[in-house]
């Protein structure tokens, strides 16, 4: 029988982290996991729970200190896996270097986005791909997986209200460039099983795979939510101009919905860029040039198919797991309206909330 693989996971608290964490605490035959965190969040709650979840250590080192620190934990290790947020993309660097020293038999960078080419289509993507360049240049062993767009964060909102308590915006009625490019899906909770297919598979070594379980349009999506629920979402045509996102007060109460086209999604990705550069420690202008980013890749280039994936190198999981079932969308629709799905980010809700309050 193949010895356990040792995994060092960072971001085990984040979305990404958490799905992935959960999956390879299910399999303690072929894992063992220990965790990276930073020493400010040392003490918070669900860091001290990650010891009750199947994790052997938690390793508290700041990922930009002295680089000895973190070559001394990733020893040993077989696994790197990187869930960092998408603002601390370049925090990464430094971690190439120490596995490299350490030896670090696969290096699993903080990809997970959807497809896209790097080079001026999506500045998160690019910024990744600085990482991607670090571990070329450093001769280590990877594997970049990227997923579909989560079905936590695409599915519209319904007049009654009842998915309300799993959306993170509300309401999310957004149709974007006419609703008709195919995208690719991943359930949150598929990500984790995914990524334990993957770090197992040694042809994966050294190569972009596409993690998905759906492939569906915006219109497909409705007409899913419409069918499962038998409410009609009349808005369907409008779409979310987020405009003021780079006013942390008036985050919330200022969206508004508006009908915008493909030439529209075009010139807020823009203006999210320049508000972006001019405020470089601004969360919120990152996070709305992400957004925008995302608006233009999936629906306006239509960059998050298969078919492109495969173009650009992707190995695909479909085609590499053909016996794993992925959660479909319109299972994840059963789901969410018998009230069984979790709102995603709930932590920076809060942060979001005060924000919004002036508390
Ligand atoms: N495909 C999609 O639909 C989709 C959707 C959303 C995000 N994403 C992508 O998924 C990736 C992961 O994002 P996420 O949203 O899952 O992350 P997240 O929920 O924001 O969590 C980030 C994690 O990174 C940890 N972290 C941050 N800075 C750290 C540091 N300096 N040292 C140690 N740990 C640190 C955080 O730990 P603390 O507990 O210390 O904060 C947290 O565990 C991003 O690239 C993002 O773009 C994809």
């Amino acid at each position: 029988m193949a010895s356990k693989q040792r995994i060092l996971i960072l971001g085990a608290t984040g979305q990404t982290g958490k799905s992935i964490l959960h999956a390879l605490v299910a399999e303690p035959e072929s894992f063992e996991i220990e965790a990276l965190v930073r020493p400010s969040s040392a003490d918070k709650p669900e860091v001290k729970n990650l010891a009750s979840q199947g994790i052997s250590k938690i390793h508290v080192v700041d990922i930009s200190g002295p680089i000895d620190e973190l070559v001394r934990v990733m020893t040993g290790i077989d696994v790197f896996i990187s869930g960092i947020d998408a603002t601390s993309q370049l925090a990464q660097l430094q971690l190439v270097r120490a596995a490299k020293q350490a030896g670090v038999k696969r290096f699993v960078p903080c990809a997970f986005i959807t497809i896209a080419p790097p080079g001026g289509v999506m500045a998160l993507r690019d910024s990744k791909e600085e990482v991607y360049q670090e571990i070329w240049r450093q001769f280590l062993p990877y594997t970049i997986i990227d997923v579909g767009f989560w079905h936590q964060i695409s599915f519209p909102t319904l007049p009654s209200g009842r998915v309300d308590y799993a959306s993170m915006i509300t309401p999310n009625i957004n149709i974007h460039a006419g609703g008709t490019a195919p995208n690719m899906l991943v359930d949150l909770r598929d990500l984790g099983r995914l990524v334990a297919r993957i770090i197992k598979d040694p042809r994966t070594l050294n190569h972009f795979v596409a993690a998905y379980g759906d492939v569906l349009s915006q219109n497909e999506i409705f007409s899913v939510m419409e069918e499962a629920s038998g409410e009609k979402i009349v808005e369907r045509k409008h779409v979310s101009r987020l405009k003021s996102l780079g006013a942390a007060d008036k985050l919330l109460d200022t969206v508004r919905f508006v009908q915008i086209s493909a030439d529209e999604i075009v010139s807020e990705r823009f203006e999210a860029a320049a508000k972006a550069k001019a405020e470089a420690d601004n969360w919120f202008a990152q996070a709305r040039q992400f957004l925008a980013d995302y608006n233009y890749s999936k629906y306006v280039r239509g960059d998050n198919t298969p078919t492109y994936a495969k173009y650009l190198g992707y190995l695909d999981t479909r085609e590499l797991y053909p016996d794993f079932t992925p959660i479909s969308f319109k299972e994840f629709a059963k789901g969410l309206l018998e009230g069984g799905i979790e709102r995603p980010y709930e932590r920076y809700r809060e942060r979001l909330e005060k924000l919004r309050s002036g508390k």
